[in-house]
């Protein structure tokens, strides 16, 4: 039986990737805050033909609960194969800029729970010498920006402690991999409007599951982010500032505002 451990289960992304898993040998063990939405994602996986689909309704940010949680998906799977972490919440940046309190509860919620428990779960898969991990972090971490750089700092942290993580495990079996997405239109971004570059979660999950066949260490989501976010981080600093002005982001929730925040 594949054993299936997602955290931030009623994530429209991580449910859309669970989907494609479905299958009469599939058991999924699925964590998230609230038992409601848990409880609507195990009848969506049963009905769909998953073979077991236990949840267990738990707030993965609570990091002194970490060490249980992954102990008893542990114990109930007899053992991880893949384990996705997809929980996170955009930032809300301009309440974060003058407050450290919600900067400290932003990167808490998208970096240091991610971050915990990513390394509970690499060491159990390293002791068993298999297993994947796959964890979403961000394009917005790839380079700072006035519109975003709270929810970006902390994409950025997983996304490093990502690569690291990879290359320590690289020669056991053990796969790590980091997602990075762009826009994506779920209920995280229902607020902004939809343009061009946005895509769906399902096409997100596609791309989760080619990755994790393929073994690969980091992903964009969908593939053309690679270069729009290569050609970004090579922008030099001044051309940048221009081309997305602290001034147009920072007077109001402007459409461009919400563009450059969505990610
Ligand atoms: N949508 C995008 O454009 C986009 C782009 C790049 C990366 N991402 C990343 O993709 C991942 C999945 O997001 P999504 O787009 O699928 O959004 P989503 O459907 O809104 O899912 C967000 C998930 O995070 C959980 N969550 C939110 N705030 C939380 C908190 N304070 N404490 C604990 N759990 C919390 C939610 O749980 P509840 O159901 O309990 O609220 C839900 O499981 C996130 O890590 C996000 O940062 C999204």
């Amino acid at each position: 039986m594949k054993k299936i451990l997602i955290i931030g289960a009623s994530s429209a992304i991580a449910q859309a990737t669970a989907r494609l898993y479905c299958a009469e040998d599939v058991h999924f063990y699925l964590i998230g805050r609230s038992r409601r939405r848990l409880k609507i994602v195990q009848e969506d996986l049963m009905a769909r033909g998953a073979g077991k689909v236990e949840i267990d309704p738990t707030d993965p940010v609570r990091l002194a609960d970490n060490q249980g949680v992954v102990s008893r998906a542990v114990q109930v799977l007899d053992g991880v194969d893949l384990a996705l972490i997809a929980h996170g919440e955009l930032s809300d940046q301009k309440a974060c800029e003058t407050s450290a309190e919600k900067t400290i509860r932003s990167l808490n919620i998208n970096a240091i729970s991610v971050i915990s428990l990513a390394t509970l779960i690499a060491n159990h898969l390293e002791e068993r010498g298999e297993g994947t991990l796959v964890v979403i972090s961000s394009v917005a971490g790839d380079r700072g920006r006035a519109s975003n750089y709270v929810y970006g700092a902390a994409k950025s942290c997983v996304s490093t402690f990502m690569e690291g993580l990879s290359h320590r495990l690289f020669r056991t079996g053990v796969s790590v991999i980091t997602v990075k997405p762009g826009f994506v239109d779920t209920p995280m971004t229902e607020q902004f409007e939809k343009g061009l570059l946005w895509t769906q979660p399902e096409i997100v999950a596609e791309g989760i599951k080619k990755a994790i066949e393929k073994r690969k260490s980091t992903v964009y989501l969908p593939w053309y982010w690679r270069w729009i976010m290569q050609v970004i981080q090579l922008m030099p600093d001044p051309l940048f500032k221009r081309i997305f002005p602290v001034s147009e982001v920072g007077k109001d929730q402007s459409e461009s505002h919400v563009e450059q925040r969505a990610e």
